[in-house]
């Protein structure tokens, strides 16, 4: 049978039963059963955003998230952690082996967590750090003056360069000039391929430790179609539910020497109780993920970004750097005469999340902006490749350029009926 073809499926006389939370609790049943309608119905391309298995979700969901497990495998303040310790362990095993890293903490209860615990175990309480600035592509955990990282540490920013590309030198220079303890690779909407062995140079030159943050390519680092920092930095933080496909969360890769400082940043530092069924949720990821299989989709979730932005090219429009190393297209929309916020909208009208982004030196405030950030790997999750990449790139340009939302409507509700979620 071929891709897109429907199964003939005989319809069974036998009714399932109604789930215990359709029973109990009908409004919240809805409002789930909504969003799986949005789901199968809309194709994502935030670049946050995935779609992880349905035994990643069957972990999530399980007993588990009863219990109760502060401290760590062994060294727990509570009875009964048997199983708690066992899939915490299996989970940091096969986190370290996923990324030939030392040591792994996977209790963080999201990225920014993580990020936390790592600046307070490197830094100190109001030490010194330097990151990229959000409005450059970095995240607001990297030192932003709304988030605890910029209010609890002494932060200063890098930005990037006239073409959007991090610019050593400049990196050098604010280094030199605020002496950090931590210094920061990584970001949000970056989209280009991180010298992190230059950015190593420059920490120990002044001294600095280098936390690397992989959020966003964490998955196609695992499968190694984008260099890895492991090794290189002293800490590499991410999520686990971008590229990488895991649940929502976050985790610590650290050398052995900064292992110690890490778990107590993360525990009792920044948490308490893990949530042990995530934990079970990231152990079933990073399983996946050491699959042969897993390699193919990452390059693919990267070709598929590669075509995305020649297709956007070809039609005329710019992007942020001309193109990507990695899974995120940064549309530069100024040319257009259209905001962000306006492609969003239109585009949520047609079917497509993606979600506005302020580009370098964005003009626009950051609930306008005069960009459009889009990303592969929740529709390569799906199974696109080239030719449906270069017809949803189609409908966006359409869209940039004031199509009507619904004219494109019919094009992506075939794809997603053809393209299934998992
Ligand atoms: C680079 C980076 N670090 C940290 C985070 C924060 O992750 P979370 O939303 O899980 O706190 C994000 C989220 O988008 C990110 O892009």
């Amino acid at each position: 049978m071929r891709r897109g073809e429907r199964k003939v499926r005989h319809v069974s006389h036998v009714e399932t039963p109604p789930s215990p939370l359709q029973t109990q609790d009908a409004e919240v049943h809805a409002w789930l059963q909504r969003e799986d309608r949005r789901q199968a119905n809309t194709l994502t391309m935030i670049a946050s955003e995935n779609h992880c298995s349905a035994a990643v979700r069957e972990a999530c969901g399980s007993r588990i998230t009863d219990k109760y497990a502060e401290g760590y495998p062994n060294r727990r303040y509570y009875g009964g952690c048997e199983a708690a310790d066992g899939i915490e362990e299996l989970a940091r095993q096969r986190a370290m082996q996923l990324f030939g890293a030392e040591d792994a903490n996977v209790q963080p209860h999201s990225g920014t967590t993580a990020n936390l615990a790592a600046l307070t175990a490197l830094a100190g309480p109001g030490g010194r750090i330097v990151g990229m600035a959000l409005k450059a592509g970095g995240h607001l955990s990297h030192g932003h003056d709304r988030s605890h990282s910029g209010m609890l540490f002494s932060a200063k920013q890098y930005g990037v360069d006239g073409s959007g590309r991090i610019d050593l030198d400049d990196v050098r220079k604010v280094v030199r000039e605020h002496q950090p303890k931590v210094l920061i690779a990584g970001g949000s909407s970056y989209a280009r391929n991180i010298d992190y062995a230059g950015f190593a140079e420059i920490a120990r030159e002044f001294g600095a430790h280098l936390m690397a943050d992989i959020a966003h390519p964490a998955g196609l680092v695992a499968a190694g179609v984008v260099p890895s920092p492991v090794g290189i930095a002293d800490v590499v933080t991410m999520t686990t539910h971008k590229t990488l496909r895991g649940p929502r969360g976050g985790m610590i890769l650290a050398k052995a020497e900064a292992a110690k400082a890490i778990r107590s940043a993360v525990f009792p530092g920044a948490q308490g109780g893990p949530l042990v069924q995530q934990i079970a949720g990231k152990a079933v990821a990073f399983g996946e993920a050491l699959r042969p299989e897993f390699k193919t989709y990452q390059q693919r979730v990267k070709d598929n970004a590669n075509w995305l932005a020649e297709c956007l090219i070809e039609a005329g429009l710019d992007i942020v750097t001309g193109g990507t190393d990695n899974h995120i297209v940064l549309v530069d929309l100024r040319k257009a005469d259209v905001t962000g916020a306006e492609v969003e909208e239109r585009a949520l009208a047609a079917g497509l999340a993606v979600n506005k982004n302020a580009i370098p030196d964005d003009p626009r405030p950051p609930m306008v902006t005069s960009g459009l950030r889009l990303g592969t790997p929740a529709v390569t999750t799906r199974g696109f490749g080239h030719d449906e990449i270069q017809a949803v790139a189609r409908v966006i340009v359409g869209l940039v350029r004031g199509g009507d939302p619904d004219s494109f409507r019919a094009t992506v509700q075939q794809l997603c009926e053809a393209y299934p979620l998992p």
